[in-house]
């Protein structure tokens, strides 16, 4: 799979270009850092959570779109662990851009496609993706031009696709205190599964369910069951939206 080079990307520099080299998932904040010791591993709650409903992920084969991928590390993160897949990533932010091909494990899988957007919008053709992720993109995202990134993601996405959008969970107060005292949050407004929901049957029709994550710090694999059996509560630090496009 080919790259487009980030180098001859033109346009305003984006907000996020600001964070870019230094950008570490917000493991700048204490707290965070005492839940976690890497930002991976923050990561790494989501790409379990992928792998189990998604099993192609371990062979190989889907078309799989990072809508918002900052410096890759969802897609690195699946890598790493053994996920397989053709990725492509996308951002308004083309430093963040240029960190995904600096941080990639190119002995472990091929540089993933990757394109800046304008605004909501992507270069890519309508239905060309299996799947698409968007992991703690939308609180960034104005309240008015969220539609318009809902309407996005619904035209990349194959019939049958999935899209699974990962948010923090404004009802839990530690992800509250920390997205106050996190500089890259200071523009931040949060949403709720319900507010994701009703954005995306605003724009098609999907078969939705809601998962909360991390309920437990990501560092202490011998919590993880626990985490699974909370999954229905919403008071978990993350949660995810799964939406299944009609077939
Ligand atoms: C907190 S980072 C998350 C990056 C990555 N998805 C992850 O999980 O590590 C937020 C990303 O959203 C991107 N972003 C911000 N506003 C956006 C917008 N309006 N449309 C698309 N991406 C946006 C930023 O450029 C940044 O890379």
């Amino acid at each position: 799979m080919s790259s487009t080079d980030p180098r001859s990307w033109s346009g305003e520099p984006a907000e996020f270009d600001d964070y870019a080299a230094e950008y570490e998932g917000g493991l700048d904040n204490p707290i965070k850092r005492l839940l976690g010791s890497s930002p991976d591993q923050f990561i790494a709650v989501k790409t379990r959570w992928l792998m189990r409903h998604e099993p192609k992920l371990r062979t190989g084969g889907l078309a799989m779109l990072d809508y918002g991928c900052g410096i890759g590390s969802l897609m690195r993160v699946l890598v790493n662990t053994g996920g397989r897949a053709d990725f492509t990533g996308c951002d308004i932010s083309t430093g963040m851009l240029r960190q995904v091909e600096k941080r990639w494990p190119v002995s472990l899988a091929p540089l993933p496609a990757l394109a800046p957007q304008q605004g909501a919008r992507t270069p890519f053709a309508d239905g060309q993706f299996d799947i698409a992720t968007v992991s703690a993109v939308l609180h960034h995202v104005p309240v008015a031009e969220r539609p318009a990134v809902y309407a996005e993601l619904g035209r990349v996405l194959k019939p049958g696709g999935r899209l699974y959008v990962f948010e923090h969970n404004p009802r839990n107060p530690l992800v509250r205190h920390v997205v106050a005292r996190t500089p890259i949050d200071k523009n931040a407004i949060l949403l709720d599964p319900k507010e994701v929901r009703h954005g995306l049957l605003d724009t098609g029709r999907y078969d939705l369910d809601t998962d909360y994550l991390m309920f437990m710090p990501p560092g202490l694999a011998i919590l993880r069951p626990v985490d699974r059996t909370l999954a229905w509560l919403p008071l978990g630090a993350q949660y995810v939206v799964a939406a299944r496009k009609p077939g």
